[in-house]
């Protein structure tokens, strides 16, 4: 099938990939004329596992091109997905100039009936708005389906290619069938594609996104409880998640969640329902307490230092909002940082893939390091924001030479605390009693 694919950011590049890969002679197409030279180059603008090779394989065999040619892309696909940004407004609500700027450029230039798949994550209402909005336009008749993407950064094309389960939202049973035949190469291992009204599909997304939003906050409640009654909260959480019932996933207590979606989601829900004149108040709370997790790091940091931080330095490992990726957007990191240098303190920096966004971000206020043990030299502690896998098995001996004492702020417990009093930190995790060292 001839299909465009509007916006090539994360969404839109895995989906274009992933079904070129299938065979689909696919165009994306992006306003950023920067972006669309990079891809046309064979390269990725963003870091995701995989997705490099993906595009150079499918670029390379004539199924996959980019263009910033908005007329020709509308014309190409008999299907175009709409991946554009949905960030939110200052009030909570999803900024959706730039669904109405593709939904006009559609009806604009399409040159015969079209199925439009809003990709992006859009608040319930938005397909009958766009499907109107295009319908009124153009000459041509288009059918809005929605078709939520739950990908994970960092695993995004296995996520993609390996679908838990696929949500189709279609009011039209043809377009519906349409898009269903597009993703079922990648459920031949029996994982159900949903089909059902467009406004659920689209109140989906909200529901995933804010329960596991929603877990996140609890456990960091639960570990800040911890924390003050001095019980370690890894036992506790050992303790619920082999409950068949409650389980393990997205239960780990730690500086609080980022990314571009699940603050902006969770804070989209909220306003949603407030506009439907429901109460949103467990959603108010799983934001808020969010928003005072991201904070616990540089509390525990001034809590031990004094607030003045003037004269203090410190080295942080991780700064995309998870492992695997180089997006910094609402990463806990980028709080942290902005906290420390308003204190007066010193911030090097190291992170596997995210030093380039962090530089654009922080220009030359923050030490950016592409060597781990060089963040900390001189440092008067190590702070680590993210779980990259290097720094799960760390050499201690170089930490400790680095450093000016042997101390850690770790916001993803990384490391069995008896373990780091032998080693000789003091160690400060999250929902878990200080650790002193035990040797001198
Ligand atoms: N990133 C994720 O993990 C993820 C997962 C699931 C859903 N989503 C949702 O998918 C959507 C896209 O997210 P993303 O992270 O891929 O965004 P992104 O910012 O990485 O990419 C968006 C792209 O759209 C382009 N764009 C903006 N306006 C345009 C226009 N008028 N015409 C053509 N291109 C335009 C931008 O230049 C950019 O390249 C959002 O609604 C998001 O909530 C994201």
């Amino acid at each position: 099938m001839k299909l465009t694919i509007v916006g090539s950011g994360y969404v839109g590049l895995v989906t274009g990939a992933c079904l070129a890969d299938t065979g689909n002679t696919v165009l994306g197409y992006d306003i950023s004329a920067e972006k669309v030279a990079v891809l046309n180059r064979g390269e990725s603008p963003i870091f995701e596992p995989g997705l490099t090779e993906l595009i150079q394989a499918n670029m390379r065999a004539g199924r996959l091109r980019f263009t910033t040619d908005c007329p020709a892309a509308m014309r190409h696909g008999e299907v175009i997905f709409i991946a554009v940004g949905t960030p939110p407004r200052e009030d909570g609500s999803p900024d959706l100039t730039a669904m109405h700027a593709v939904a006009d450029d559609i009806a604009d230039h399409i040159n015969g009936p079209k199925i439009v798949v809003i990709k992006s994550t859009v608040p319930v209402g938005t397909g009958d708005d766009l499907e109107q909005r295009i319908n009124r336009r153009s000459k041509h008749r288009v059918a809005v389906v929605n078709n939520p993407e739950f990908l994970k950064e960092g695993t995004a094309v296995d996520d993609f290619q390996r679908p838990d389960r696929v949500v189709i939202g279609a009011e039209d049973p043809v377009a519906g069938a349409t898009v269903r035949e597009l993703h079922e190469p990648f459920v031949r291992n029996q994982r159900p594609i949903l089909l059902m009204r467009r406004k659920a599909a689209e109140m989906t997304k909200y529901a995933a996104n804010c329960c596991l939003a929603a877990r996140i906050s609890f456990i960091n409640q639960i570990a800040n409880i911890c924390d003050a009654l001095e019980i370690d909260v890894n036992e506790v959480r050992t303790g619920i998640g082999w409950d068949a019932r409650i389980g393990f996933q997205f239960l780990y207590p730690g500086a609080g969640y980022g990314g571009s979606c699940f603050p902006k989601d969770v804070q989209a829900l909220v306003h949603v329902a407030e506009r439907a004149g429901v109460k949103a108040d467990l959603l108010q709370a799983v934001h808020e307490v969010n928003q005072r997790q991201r904070e616990v790091l540089f509390h525990k940091i001034a809590a031990r230092f004094g607030p003045d931080l003037s004269e203090r330095a410190f080295g942080i490992w991780g700064v995309s909002f998870k492992p695997k990726t180089d997006d910094i957007r609402e990463a806990p990191a980028v709080v942290l940082i902005e906290k420390l240098l308003d204190a007066g303190a010193k911030v090097s920096a190291h992170d596997p893939v995210a030093l380039g966004n962090l530089r654009k971000r922080f220009g030359d206020r923050v030490a950016c390091c592409p060597q781990a043990y060089e963040a900390l030299s001189g440092a008067d502690a190590l702070v680590i924001v993210t779980e990259w896998n290097e720094f799960r098995s760390p050499d201690f001996d170089e930490i400790a030479r680095r450093l000016r004492q042997p101390l850690i702020f770790d916001g993803r417990n990384l490391y069995a605390l008896d373990r780091m009093a032998a080693r000789g930190f003091e160690y400060h995790s999250i929902g878990r009693p200080v650790v002193r060292a035990t040797r001198g």
